[in-house]
């Protein structure tokens, strides 16, 4: 079975996550269930950077040992993906033994190949971004990437990780595999970056003792981002499972967002080289999420809680949203009358709706029971037809979408799909042919509930909630780890399959209010409502 090893960027523990955040962790997801429904060993690996001066600061403000705060918000986290729904396998918290076993490994192993010098080193240092900005960057003061956020200034004796050196073997990378950084705009981006020179950069702070000891100089801390990076390795065995290392590595895709491309594109490849480990096959960097065309932010305060959707609707419908509504590659917006809309017309009418009357149909015209279809018509009837074939043109469309993380697209190809069955329920009009041709009658019938299984598996990965609810009341089992050329096949559901007596709707309409009470601006950052 081939491997599909597949990642997302860990997050800051400062605060709590948002829907931007929730934006990369559920296209992560979606593509971790498709790879998992298309018959791949799947690996995903999520985290949380804790090591940054952030979160120290964070806790020295509430009164707490940093481990202890860090210890909490790491848990809180997780809660929120639980509530999402969020599949991940592996969890990397960069405070724990295992990866400080491989950072330490990784940073001698740098030092032993020569990369790793020291200097001293001042400039203008985000703490939001845990990194330095260059002067021209800085907009009245502060990081461009957090208005209103001071840069300081640090001067430091560091050790410094020659990354000059690898400017030529990483352009020649990038040119060899365009598929390494994406999407193009990102490309072009990072290829002009290198092409404007790249400077070794500091891999260790002396002012902090939050973090990972260098090895052989205690009073030095590993700079988070080298840090961080590593989780990577370090969530599929770098330092204690060569096996598993063997097995996963190297990353088939690391899913970013568009402002830290620059340090999975540049930075944590020549680091690898370095090392002479192997190079992660893609790096995707996403776009973001704004709210009024605003950058959603933890320094902001603009920010949507999604714990809090999802208590109310349940994980499915903000997975939806975000992932029908924000092109992923591109910058989209959270807006709650889109969200609104898009939950009762595609959710509740389109396909809770065809759920509902397909099988208020089958109890009502065959008692509970998928009739058998009789398709001496088919090769003639256009109707049957079309929706069969257009059942095979969307699994086509959803290998292509899925794989190129276009997840709107692939979602635009399902409801295509969707769109086709209610059709067909008008065209065929089983509440007459009732009267006329219970034969007929048994082929629509079928069809619809063939159609619903298939719909079942489509949108699984994005609504996998949804799809068991379905499957469930279809009375059809969700095959949901390979086998797919089988299963995504028209006609494998067996006739006679007994469906629920009691059909329940699967997303009741919801009423456009107000999305007040889903701000996080009335939730502190320890997720209290103030
Ligand atoms: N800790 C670093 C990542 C280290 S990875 C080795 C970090 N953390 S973060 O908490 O600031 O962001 C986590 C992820 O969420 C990043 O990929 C970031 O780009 C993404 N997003 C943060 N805000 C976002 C939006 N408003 N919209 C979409 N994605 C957003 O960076």
């Amino acid at each position: 079975m081939d491997k599909f090893y597949l990642t997302t960027a860990i997050i800051y523990v400062n605060a709590l996550p948002h829907v931007g955040h929730a934006l990369e962790m559920i296209g992560t997801d979606a593509l971790a269930r498709y790879k998992r429904l298309t018959g791949y060993d799947v690996y995903f690996l999520t985290g949380t950077d804790e090591n940054s001066l952030n979160a120290e600061r964070r806790s020295r403000e509430l009164g707490l040992p940093p481990q202890q705060y860090v210890n909490q918000m790491a848990d809180t986290i997780q809660s929120v993906w639980r509530k999402l729904n969020i599949s991940n396998d592996g969890f990397v918290r960069t405070t724990a033994e295992r990866h400080v076993a491989t950072c330490q490994a990784f940073f001698e192993r740098v030092r032993a190949n020569g990369d790793i010098y020291k200097g001293t080193y001042e400039g203008w240092y985000c703490t939001s971004c845990e990194a330095f900005r260059a002067e021209e960057e800085l907009v009245d003061g502060c990081c461009p990437y957090h208005p209103g956020k001071k840069v300081e200034w640090l001067h430091e004796e560091n050790y410094f990780f020659r990354l000059s050196r690898y400017q030529e073997p990483l352009l020649r990378h990038i040119e060899a595999h365009p598929e390494f950084i994406e999407p193009e705009i990102r490309r072009n981006e990072i290829v002009n970056f290198i092409k404007s020179g790249l400077q070794d950069f500091s891999v260790s702070r002396s002012s902090m003792r939050w973090g990972i000891p260098v090895p052989g100089d205690p009073s030095q801390v590993i700079y988070v981002w080298f840090d961080a990076l590593l989780n990577y390795i370090t969530g599929v065995g770098y330092a204690d499972d060569p096996a598993m290392f063997a097995r996963y590595w190297p990353a088939d895709l690391h899913v970013v967002g568009k402002d830290i491309t620059r340090f999975h594109a540049i930075y944590w490849p020549a680091m690898l080289m370095s090392a002479g480990v192997a190079l992660p096959k893609r790096v995707f960097g996403h776009g973001f999420v704004y709210q009024k065309g605003e950058r959603m932010s933890k320094s902001l305060g603009n920010v949507v809680e999604p714990g809090a959707i999802a208590d109310e609707f349940g994980p499915d419908p903000l997975r939806y949203y975000l992932l029908r509504e924000v092109p992923f590659d591109r910058d989209g917006d959270f807006a709650w009358p889109t969200f609104v809309q898009r939950y009762n017309a595609d959710l509740g009418n389109d396909l809770g709706n065809l759920l509902n009357r397909t099988l208020s149909m089958i109890n009502r015209y065959f008692g509970g029971q998928v009739p058998e279809p009789q398709r001496a018509d088919w090769e003639t009837n256009f109707g049957d037809r079309s929706l069969i074939e257009l059942s095979g043109q969307t699994v086509a469309a959803m290998e292509q979408h899925f794989n190129a993380l276009d997840f709107d697209e692939a979602l635009v190809a399902i409801w295509q799909f969707v769109g086709r069955a209610n059709k067909y329920v008008e065209e065929n009009a089983p509440w007459t042919l009732n009267k006329t041709d219970r034969a007929r009658l048994g082929t629509v019938l079928y069809d619809l509930a063939e159609s619903l299984r298939l719909i079942a598996h489509f949108v699984w990965p994005v609504i996998p909630t949804t799809a068991e609810r379905m499957a469930e009341q279809l009375a059809v089992p969700l095959e949901v780890r390979g086998n797919w050329p089988e299963v995504s096949a028209w006609g494998r559901l067996a006739p006679g399959t007994r469906v629920t007596p009691q059909p329940v709707p699967l997303f009741p309409r919801i009423v456009p209010a107000s999305a007040d009470k889903y701000w996080r601006g009335d939730i502190d950052e320890e997720g209290k409502r103030v």
